[in-house]
C-alpha cells in the first residue's frame, strides 16, 4: 500500500511545513500545528470537475473598457447601521465574512438581516451547520422572523448544500458556521485551515456562478486548535468583524476589507430581549454615565471610525503600586502608545509615574487606534496622578510626539461639530495652520484652545 502523505499546517494563519513545530514561523503562535493529509492532485482534480463548478470550456477576453461592472445592484440589509458597515447594503452575489468570539450575536444579527431582506421578497437559505433547525426557529420566534421566504436546512456537507442551493436558487444564503461545514473531497478534519479555506473557495465559487449573495460566519477563537477566520480574509469579498465585551450589551460591528467600500466603518448595536438594536448615536449612549461626573482622571476625545465621529470618555487611575515592578493596563488604546505617553509625561511635564500602576479604560468596548487620542489619555492620567479635573465640557485632541509635541490631527472639523453638537463648548486642539479650515472651525461655534506643547495643553485644559 502506498504510504499516505501528509503536512503539518498551522490552524492559525495556514503555515505549512513538512514536520511538526512547536512555534509557527509565519504568526508567532504556539501549538497551532495540525497534522493533515496531502491529496492528490489527480483526484482533487478529478472530483471537483464532476461538481462542474467554474469549469469554462471556452476562453473568453473582454478589453478592459468594455468590461461591464454593476455594483450598484445592493441588497439593503434593512438596518442603517450594518449598511454603512457594507459601503450600501450587500453587493449582489459577493461573499461575505461575519467573524466573532462565540456568543456575541452573530447568527442573531444575520437573522435579523434574513427576515428585512425576507420582507423585499427574496428566497433566503439558511444553512444550520452547527445548530438543529429548531434552534433557530426559537431564535427566529424570538426576533419575530418567521419568514415563508426564509428556508432552512441542517446540513454540514458542502456537496449537499450545493445541490440545495441548484435547486432552491435562493437570492441570499448564510452558512452558519463555516467551521462546521467540510467538503467530502477533503480528506482533513472538520475545521481544519484546509478546510475552511477549500469550503470557502467554493462557497465564493457558488455566490459568483448563481448571483447568490452570501455571508459566511466564521468564529475566532484564541486558542487556534480550531481555524481562525484570518486564513480566508484575503479570499472573500467582504470582511466584518461583529466585537463586544462578554458582560455589556453593546455589540459594534466593523468593516475590516471590504471591495465595493470604505473599510473602517462601524455600525453599534445594543442586545436586547428583541435582537439587536440599531444605536444610530453611540457617543450619547457611551457618554451617558458620564452626566454630572467631576471626579479626576476622566477625558473626552473625539474618535473618528470611517465616516463617523465618536466620542469616548477615556479615564485612567494612577496609584502607588504595591508590586516591585509597576502595573500599566491599557484597555481601549494600545500599549505600546500608553508606554510612550507616560515617557512624554515624565520627560516634558516632570511627572514620575515609576511607583505607580496606571490603568487605562476607553468607555464603550471600542478600541482607539488613531493617535489623535494621545493628548486625551495624557491629561487623563496626568488629573488622576494629581487629583484634578478638567472641564467637563472640554474635549481634548491631539497626537503627542515624542518631544512633547502637540501634533495635528485628521479632519478636526468634524470632530469639533461631533462634539459642540453633543454639548462640549471648549476644545483644546493642536495648531491649526490652515487658515480657511480655522475660519470654518470657528464657524462652529466651539471655543477652541490651540496648543503646540504638552505643556500648554496642560495649563490651558486644567485651567478652562
Ligand atoms: P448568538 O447569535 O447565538 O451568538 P453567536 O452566533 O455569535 O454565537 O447570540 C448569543 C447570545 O445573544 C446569547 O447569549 C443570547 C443573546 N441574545 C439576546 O440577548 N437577545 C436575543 O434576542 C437573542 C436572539 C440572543
Ligand atoms: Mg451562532
Amino acid at each position: 500500500m502506498a504510504k499516505v502523505k501528509s503536512k503539518w499546517v498551522c490552524q492559525n494563519c495556514g503555515y505549512e511545513t513538512a514536520s511538526y513545530l512547536g512555534k509557527c514561523p509565519d504568526c508567532g503562535r504556539f501549538s497551532t500545528f495540525v497534522e493533515e493529509i496531502i491529496q492528490e492532485k489527480s483526484e482533487v482534480k478529478s472530483k471537483n470537475s464532476s461538481m462542474n463548478i467554474g469549469s469554462t470550456e471556452t476562453f473568453s477576453y473582454t478589453k478592459i473598457n468594455e468590461v461591464k461592472v454593476d455594483t450598484s445592484i445592493r441588497i439593503t440589509s434593512g438596518m442603517e447601521e450594518f449598511d454603512r458597515v457594507l459601503g450600501g447594503g450587500f453587493v449582489e452575489g459577493s461573499l461575505c465574512l461575519l467573524a466573532g468570539d462565540p456568543g456575541i450575536g452573530k447568527s442573531t444579527l444575520i437573522l435579523q438581516t434574513a427576515k428585512n431582506i425576507a420582507s423585499q421578497n427574496k428566497k433566503i437559505l439558511y444553512i444550520c451547520a452547527e445548530e438543529s433547525t429548531s434552534q433557530v426557529k426559537l431564535r427566529a420566534e424570538r426576533l419575530n422572523a418567521n419568514s415563508e421566504n426564509i428556508y432552512v436546512t441542517q446540513q454540514n456537507c458542502l456537496e449537499e448544500i450545493i445541490k440545495q442551493i441548484e435547486n432552491l436558487k435562493p437570492e441570499f444564503l448564510v452558512v452558519d458556521s463555516i467551521q462546521s461545514v467540510f467538503s467530502a473531497q477533503i480528506l482533513s478534519s472538520t475545521g481544519s485551515v484546509s478546510q475552511i479555506r477549500e469550503c470557502t473557495n467554493i462557497l465564493m465559487r457558488i455566490a459568483k456562478q448563481f448571483n447568490v449573495t452570501t455571508v459566511i460566519i466564521g468564529h475566532v477563537t484564541k486558542e487556534g486548535n480550531i481555524a481562525g477566520p484570518k486564513v480566508l480574509e484575503h479570499m472573500v469579498d467582504c470582511v466584518l468583524n461583529f466585537e463586544g465585551e462578554k458582560y455589556k450589551t453593546t455589540r459594534i460591528l466593523r468593516g475590516i476589507k471590504n471591495r465595493f467600500g470604505a473599510v473602517s466603518e462601524v455600525g453599534v448595536f445594543n442586545m436586547e430581549d428583541i435582537g439587536l438594536v440599531e444605536i444610530k448615536n453611540p457617543s450619547e449612549l457611551f457618554l451617558s454615565d458620564r452626566e454630572n461626573l467631576t471626579t479626576s482622571g476622566s477625558t473626552v476625545i473625539a474618535t473618528l471610525e470611517g465616516t463617523r465621529c465618536l466620542l469616548l470618555e477615556v479615564q485612567a487611575l494612577t496609584g502607588s503600586t504595591p508590586y516591585p515592578n509597576p502595573r500599566r493596563v491599557a484597555r481601549g488604546i494600545e500599549y505600546d502608545r500608553l508606554l510612550q505617553i507616560l515617557a512624554v509625561l515624565e520627560k516634558r511635564v516632570g511627572l514620575n509615574l515609576s511607583k505607580s500602576d496606571v490603568y487605562i479604560n476607553v468607555i464603550g468596548g471600542i478600541d482607539i487606534v488613531e493617535p489623535a487620542a494621545d493628548l486625551g489619555v495624557a491629561l487623563a492620567v496626568l488629573t488622576s496622578a494629581r487629583d484634578t479635573v478638567i472641564n467637563k465640557d472640554t474635549v481634548c485632541l491631539g497626537e503627542i510626539g515624542l518631544n512633547g509635541e502637540i501634533r495635528s490631527v485628521d479632519n478636526l472639523e468634524a470632530r469639533l461639530k461631533e462634539a459642540y453638537k453633543l454639548g462640549f463648548i471648549r476644545a483644546v486642539v493642536p495648531k491649526i495652520n490652515n487658515k480657511t479650515i480655522k475660519e470654518r472651525i470657528l464657524k462652529i461655534g466651539i471655543q477652541i484652545f490651540e496648543v503646540s506643547k504638552i505643556s500648554d495643553a496642560i495649563k490651558i485644559a486644567i485651567l478652562n
